[in-house]
C-alpha cells in the first residue's frame, strides 16, 4: 500500500510518482510484446485498438490487475475497484503529437471525481521525449475546456483548458521504464512532442471505485479488478482468452463503440480517429 504521507500528498497535490511497478527487464519485455503485436497488425495500434486493449490481450489484462498498482489505487480509492478504461499514449520519435493541458474528467460522463489514472512507462519519460507535466493542486474543481480537434493532439477532441497554466509552477513527470505515476481525474496535465530518437510509450489505466456511475446516458462496462461490486453500475467485462480471440474482439468492438459515443457525444463524430 502507499504510505500514509504519500496518500496525504496525493490528496493535497492530485498526484504521486514514481511508483515502481515493473523491473527494467519486465518493462522491456512489455515493450517487446507491444511491438510484436504492432508488427503483426502492420503498424502502431490505431483508432479503437488503442482503447481498452486489456480486453484484447491477456498480458495487458494481467497488467491492469498488477498487485503493486492495485495496492496503490486501493490506498486512495478503497478496496472495491473497477478498471474503467486503458489506453496507450505513444509518441513516435521526432513526431508532432502532443497532449494539450486538460482535465481527464471532462467528457468521461462519470458521476464522481474519485477516479485515478495510473500512467505506466514502457520507455523512459523525460523532458526530451515529452513526459507528462502536472500542475499541482489543480484537482479540486472542474474548469472549462474548448475542443480544438487539432490533428496533432492525442486527446479525443483535442480539448484544452480555457484557463491559463502557470508553467513555472508545473512538475515534470520523469519516469524510468516500469515506473508509474498516479493522477487525479481533475488534475491539470499535458505533454509536449517527442524530440528524441526513440519512441515514448505510456499505458494509461483508469480506475474507479464500484460506487461510481456512468451518467452520460449510455450503458457502460468495466472490469472488476479487486474486491466486490455491490452496486452493479457497470456491465462486467470478460477477460480475453487469447490475443485477439474472436469473442474478445467482438466484446471489444461493442465496448469501444459505446465508449466513443460517450466521449464524442454532441460532436457528430462516432468513432475513435486513427
Ligand atoms: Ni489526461
Amino acid at each position: 500500500m502507499l504510505a500514509a504521507d504519500a496518500v496525504e500528498r496525493y490528496r493535497q497535490t492530485g498526484y504521486h510518482f514514481p511508483l515502481d511497478v515493473l523491473s527494467a527487464a519486465e518493462a522491456a519485455a512489455a515493450r517487446a510484446r507491444l511491438e510484436a503485436q504492432e508488427a503483426a497488425l502492420g503498424g502502431a495500434l490505431a483508432g479503437a485498438l488503442r482503447q481498452k486493449p486489456h480486453l484484447l490481450f491477456p498480458w495487458l489484462h494481467e497488467l491492469v490487475r498488477h498487485p503493486v498498482i492495485l495496492d496503490a489505487v486501493e490506498s486512495v480509492l478503497g478496496p472495491d475497484l473497477l478498471c474503467w478504461s486503458s489506453s496507450f499514449f505513444i509518441k513516435e520519435p521526432q513526431a508532432p503529437g502532443y497532449v494539450s493541458w486538460h482535465q481527464d474528467a471532462t467528457y468521461w460522463g462519470l458521476s464522481s471525481p474519485d477516479i485515478m489514472t495510473v500512467w505506466l512507462a514502457f520507455t523512459p519519460a523525460n523532458e526530451v521525449n515529452g513526459c507528462m507535466k502536472f500542475a499541482p493542486a489543480t484537482h479540486h474543481a472542474p474548469v472549462g475546456h474548448r475542443d480544438t480537434f487539432d490533428a496533432d493532439n492525442l486527446l479525443t477532441r483535442g480539448q484544452e483548458l480555457t484557463v491559463a497554466v502557470d508553467e513555472s509552477q508545473t512538475v515534470s513527470v520523469h519516469l524510468q521504464p516500469g515506473q508509474a505515476s498516479l493522477h487525479h481525474v481533475l488534475l491539470h496535465h499535458g505533454s509536449a512532442p517527442n524530440r528524441s530518437a526513440d519512441r515514448r510509450i505510456g499505458y494509461a489505466i483508469r480506475y474507479i471505485p464500484t460506487y461510481v456511475r456512468q451518467v452520460a446516458g449510455a450503458t457502460d462496462s468495466a472490469t472488476l479488478v479487486r474486491g466486490t461490486d455491490r452496486f452493479g453500475h457497470f456491465e462486467p467485462e470478460a477477460a480475453p482468452l487469447a490475443g485477439m480471440d474472436a469473442a474478445a474482439v467482438a466484446q471489444h468492438r461493442a465496448v469501444t463503440e459505446r465508449q466513443a459515443a460517450v466521449l464524442y457525444r454532441g460532436t457528430g463524430r462516432a468513432a475513435f480517429r486513427a
